[in-house]
């Protein structure tokens, strides 16, 4: 990435005809993603922003919604501004096209190129497709409707501003040469360029046939063309047309921004209009203009007039707003066209989520508060300088780098899935060190200790990396991990460096597996699917008898109408209770005990170990359709032994009277190791 010291970084600014969804949301997350890594490299970031308020389209759909144009906009504007704090997004302004500072800065830009001798007033004759805001030559019309969105286009007839934009398809073409990453990716450039080369007339930068819109300067019967207003929001932010000096040198030392982030379909305005503009008035030229793919829904573009929207929010709380953003990075490769769907964010979310993330945290940091204390331990060197350790450090410290060089290119994709290998790997070293049996012998104590300083110190850099992408979830690891998340944390990042003797913070279960089919979620979405037991059920133990009874307790997660039957003497203390160890576990393997009609022998993940259980299910549940379920165990049971079966620990069931045993599960279920109490 650049080593600058100030990065300034856009959105397009939405249009306010309709709510936002799920396409405006992902630009505006990318460009979050993008701005959050710039500061952790130390830069000094400013991020912008906004909506784009003028127009005919808006003030069409201002009449029809029966409101003044200001009323309406100030309606949906705030929608698109309330949005930002749903997803998380850390933009240092939000510019609606409105404001007073907007028209001034709009105002002195048309003046700086009118005097510069770029505008003439004529007759503009010819197409107009309202809803991209956009004259359509007659070559580009489709069937007579816009090339762009198929939609019908108008045709207009009166008197407007020209630009002279012919003047400036050399300039570009030399500007597009010199700076050979101005447009990116590589094929939007070469459409750009192609663009360039078949010729370029003059623009037409005014409108006289509608008021919703800044007025030209010197000639109020006229507003600007929506986009000379629009772009020119980019400087407005940055302080441009203020004469305050304070306002100057922000503009000094924001402008020109570094990268303007936009959809595909409005790569000639930005790659175009944009620069032509500011060469006409003597401005520097942004640095670079990033465009990305749609989101599609069955084959389409999202659109509300095709009706075929994902809205965030809806996502944001089937999921949680990191697992959404977790999926539109990971899932889109930047530039191209990515497919919504459903069951691709719930695969996501139980494999990449609650499996690889979910496990690698919680296993980690369960491992170091059961064995270490609570405290990062400290680890032999001899003992890092094995060849498991060694490859595990390294692949840590390449991690580092390639992120930093996927989030230069905007390559989120690669960058997750590069961090997920890591995951995977520092998984895997867990399972070949198994510090589970090394605790078992005192005299491997400093064993156990590297295994898991090792873990710990690789899921640090984890946590730190997918920083910018789900910024919750890297904090609050960190913070299980003791580490407080700092500003510039990426400039220093790299493995070793997690310091032994930290004291660990509170755990917390990260992305719970869902265990719902996607049309149950959908169900439970619409508040029509109530799945809960069957009322009467006893919350109590298996039929594993001896360990039933050892247990003592067992019985203890009872209903209230089972409590209200005991006598008042006969009650627990809370105490009592907590004696009893209930957590979370999967269940990893499952098969029948030889012999035995009712009994299953499971091979169950605890979040800390993996150890055998003898459950009296088997009347209940096919061992195959029990592997991957999550369900609750009592985990400090002494041993017993159950047909020569040795079981450690027990498997919680509802046991209706004459009935078969029910596991208990979750409505979405927690990572193995979370207590139940
Ligand atoms: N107002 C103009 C932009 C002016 S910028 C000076 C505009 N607004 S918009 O509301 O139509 O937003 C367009 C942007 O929203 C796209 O460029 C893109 O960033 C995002 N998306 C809208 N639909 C999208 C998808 N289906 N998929 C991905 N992003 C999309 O154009």
């Amino acid at each position: 990435m650049a080593a600058v010291s100030r990065f300034y970084i856009t959105t397009p600014i939405y249009y306010i005809n309709a709510e936002p969804h799920l396409g405006h949301a992902y630009t505006t997350m990318v460009a979050d993603a993008v701005a959050r890594a710039h500061r952790l490299l130390g830069d000094d970031v400013f991020f912008l922003t906004g909506t784009d308020e003028h127009g005919q389209k808006v003030e069409r759909a201002a009449q029809k919604a029966g409101l003044s144009p200001e009323a309406f906009a100030d309606h949906i504007a705030r929608k698109f501004h309330d949005l930002l704090p749903a997803l998380n997004i850390s933009n240092d302004d939000f510019i609606r096209t409105t404001e007073p500072r907007h028209h001034a800065a709009a105002q002195e830009l048309w003046r700086q190129v009118r005097d510069r001798g770029f505008i003439y007033k004529d007759k503009y004759e010819g197409w107009y497709c309202t809803v991209d805001e956009i004259f359509v030559p007659e070559t580009q019309l489709v069937a007579g409707r816009c090339g762009i969105c198929g939609n019908p286009v108008e045709r207009i007839a009166e008197e407007s501003y020209f630009f002279r934009l012919s003047r400036f398809e050399q300039p570009l073409l030399d500007h597009y040469r010199a700076h050979p990453d101005f447009v990116t990716p590589a094929g939007r450039r070469n459409e750009v360029l192609t663009f360039l080369e078949g010729g370029l007339e003059d623009l037409s930068i005014s409108r006289t046939s509608f008021t919703w819109g800044i007025p030209v300067p010197d000639d109020p019967a006229h507003v600007m063309y929506v986009w000379f207003d629009a772009l020119t929001n980019y400087m407005t932010a940055a302080g441009y047309g203020v004469s305050q000096p304070a306002a100057a040198a922000r503009f000094a030392r924001y402008w020109p921004a570094d990268v303007h982030l936009i959809g595909k379909e409005i790569v000639r305005q930005h790659a175009i209009y944009w620069p032509a503009f500011l060469l006409a008035a003597g401005l520097p030229l942004p640095r670079q203009i990033v465009s990305h793919g749609w989101w599609l829904m069955e084959g389409a573009k999202m659109s509300k007039s095709k009706g075929n929207v994902v809205r965030p929010h809806e996502y944001v709380d089937r999921f949680g707003l990191d697992a959404v953003r977790y999926f539109v990075f990971r899932e889109m490769v930047f530039g191209q066209d990515a497919s919504f769907g459903d069951e691709a964010i719930l695969t996501r979310y139980n494999s990449d989520l609650a499996n690889d993330l979910g496990n690698l945290v919680s296993r980690t940091t369960t491992m170091a508060h059961r064995y270490c204390d609570g405290v990062v331990p400290s680890a032999d060197r001899e003992l890092l300088a094995r060849p498991p350790e060694r490859e595990l450090s390294s692949a840590v410290g390449a991690l580092v780098v390639k992120v930093k060089a996927a989030v230069a290119s905007f390559q989120s994709s690669t960058a997750l899935r590069d961090i997920w290998e890591v995951i995977g790997a520092t998984n895997r070293y867990i399972v070949t060190r198994e510090p589970w049996q090394l605790a078992k012998s005192p005299d491997r104590r400093a064993e156990l200790d590297a295994a898991l300083y090792a873990a710990a110190d690789a899921l640090r850099v984890i946590a730190e990396l997918i920083r910018p992408f789900m910024p919750a979830t890297g904090e609050r690891t960190l913070r299980m991990l003791g580490v407080e998340p700092e500003a510039a944390s990426w400039t220093s990042l790299r493995p070793g460096t997690l310091e032994p003797g930290t004291t660990l913070g509170e755990l917390a279960a990260l992305f719970p597996r869902i265990e719902h089919t996607v049309e149950e979620l959908r169900a439970m979405a619409a508040d029509t699917n109530d799945v809960s037991p069957a009322p009467g059920s006893q919350g109590a133990s298996t039929s594993v008898s001896s360990a039933a009874a050892s247990a003592g307790a067992a019985g203890s997660a009872t209903t209230g109408t089972v409590a209200a039957t005991t006598a008042a003497a006969d009650r627990i203390s809370i105490d009592d209770f907590m004696k009893v160890e209930l957590r979370v576990a999967r269940v990893l393997s499952a098969e029948p005990v030889p012999k035995s009609s009712k009994l299953l022998k499971l091979q169950v993940d605890t979040g800390a170990d993996q150890r055998t259980i003898v459950a009296g299910i088997a009347e209940s549940y096919e061992p195959a359709a029990l592997v991957g379920r999550t369900i609750v165990v009592v985990t400090n049971l002494k041993p017993a032994k159950l047909m020569g079966v040795e079981s450690n620990g027990m498997v919680l069931a509802a046991s209706p009277e004459g009935g078969k045993a029910l596991l208990l599960s979750f409505d979405v279920a927690p990572v193995p190791g979370t207590r139940v109490r």
